[in-house]
């Protein structure tokens, strides 16, 4: 990645990369006993390439709270909340009550139960999309939005946005990360496969624009619309750092796609119930055709769910569309989702999200300032970050050219070893949970300033 930020040592920089990198494998020794017995027997040592890290994945032994602990007995307050699930934070007392009750009753049977009922109707309430089935994760849930698309519009072409990722089936595991060098033409809609094992005949027929220019969206359209089912987006890109939308960008695209009859999905599993109860569609006022959640719904418990419009609710009532899936509407993570979205994650939890969002924020400001780094922060409700360029982001492009990914490696080393567990690499972001105490936000900017005070030491 090409960087800008010619005012860090950059010498200084990679040593203190290497004395952390040190120092965080020789405090988990007891990780590295768990990565050779697990190399034995998974890729990488672990269970999903999202849990590989460098210099190697902290396995963990239990989280309560905000709290978690590694194998060797560290302690961290955990900011990751295992990649935007954990809002509700660990072991909570209500998502406990309920699964535990829920369990003693019969976990599973594939037939409906009542909290299938009761989620539904919360999502309905929330996401203003009348109509709403479940799935297991956030692939599964923008696979059937595509499935639903392609099905309502008779037309095979999906867009996407250079740089956002949407899991990992094949009509979305394309331009996620392109390299540079296979960009081309800004503004030029283009397929670049992501991983192998995807048919290129499937990948060609999803092409990515640039996020936040509604310019491009229209000449493609003008170019192509007549052949697009959807255009699939997450309304605030964040898997890229966090990419917020311009104002008035979500609202020309409602007005182009609406007009070239594509049906416009809103990717809202890292959005949804987390930067408000009902995610970007409430915190942006623009509606979508199909609303995508998974992570923090279920409280912890692994579920996705597909909001949509009535009329392609008639494509599965019809039989056309089948949406299916045996462990879809799972009562234990219904009771999970049922108690996050009633019992926790109610309207004080997220007041309580943008107060200590801006608090935090506020601080690592602060240090920013003070050290003159090239760094700014992003946040909405639970989810914000340090963006490691002293410039804006507004899509991929930015991204790929002006983060600082030396810096940002180093700064989560000094988090790590000051006890706080964060996403590894650049692209992710914290997300903060009901159990967040003022100490715990002020450990964070704390580690931040010891990072800042010695990157930028003479
Ligand atoms: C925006 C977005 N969409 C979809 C997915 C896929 O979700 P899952 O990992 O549950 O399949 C992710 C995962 O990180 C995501 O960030």
């Amino acid at each position: 990645m090409a960087t800008v930020h010619e005012t860090i040592d950059r010498a200084r920089l990679r040593e203190l990369i290497e004395r952390e990198r040190g120092k965080l494998l020789a405090r988990t020794e007891g990780s590295q006993r768990y990565y050779e017995r697990a190399l034995a027997v998974m890729p990488r040592g672990v269970p999903s390439s999202f849990q590989a890290a460098d210099p190697r994945p902290i396995y963990l032994s239990h989280g309560e709270g905000s709290h978690v602990w590694d194998v060797d007995g560290n302690e961290y307050v955990d900011f990751h909340n295992g990649f935007g699930v954990m809002c509700v934070g660990h072991a909570n007392a209500a998502i406990v009550r309920a699964v535990r009750e829920r369990a003693g009753r019969g976990s599973h049977f594939a037939a409906p139960t009542e909290g299938s009922i009761v989620v539904a109707e919360e999502l309905v309430r929330r996401f203003g999309l009348p109509q709403w089935r479940f799935t297991n994760s956030g692939t599964e849930s923008t696979m059937d939005a595509i499935h639903l698309a392609r099905a309502a519009t008779g037309r095979d072409l999906v867009l996407k946005i250079e740089g956002s990722y949407h899991g990992h089936h094949d009509a979305v595991m394309v331009s996620v990360r392109p390299p540079l060098d296979q960009l081309g033409e800004r503004g030029v809609a283009a397929s670049v496969p992501f991983g192998a094992g995807h048919p290129r005949a499937v990948s060609e027929l999803t092409r990515a624009i640039p996020f936040n220019d509604a310019d491009v969206l229209e000449r493609v359209l003008e170019d192509t619309g007549d052949s697009v089912a959807a255009l699939i987006l997450e309304p605030a890109m964040m898997n890229i750092t966090i990419v917020a939308p311009r104002p008035g960008y979500l609202e020309r695209v409602r007005e182009l796609t609406a007009r070239y009859g594509v049906v416009l999905v809103f990717d809202e599993v890292k959005t949804g119930c987390t930067i408000a109860a009902g995610g970007a569609v409430e915190r942006f006022g623009v509606q979508p055709d199909v609303v995508c959640l998974a992570k923090a719904v279920a409280g912890g418990y692994p579920s996705g769910a597909v909001g949509m419009t009535e009329t392609l609710a008639d494509l599965i009532t019809s039989g056309s569309v089948r949406q299916v899936g045996t462990f879809n509407g799972n009562p234990l993570s219904m009771a999970a989702a049922q108690a996050a979205l009633t019992e926790v994650l109610t309207a004080e939890a997220y007041a309580g999200f943008e107060e200590r969002d801006a608090r935090l924020r506020a601080g690592l400001d602060d240090v920013i300032e003070r050290y003159g780094l090239p760094c700014h922060t992003v946040g909405f409700g639970s989810k914000g970050c340090v963006v490691f360029s002293s410039e804006p982001l507004y899509e991929y492009r930015d991204y790929a050219t002006k983060v600082d990914e030396e810096l940002s490696t180093l700064s989560w080393l000094y988090h790590m070893n000051h006890g706080i567990f964060m996403t590894p690499g650049v692209d992710e972001q914290w997300t903060l949970s009901v159990a967040h105490t003022d100490e715990e936000l002020q450990r964070y900017i704390d580690a931040y300033e010891a990072f800042a005070r010695d990157v930028t030491a003479a």
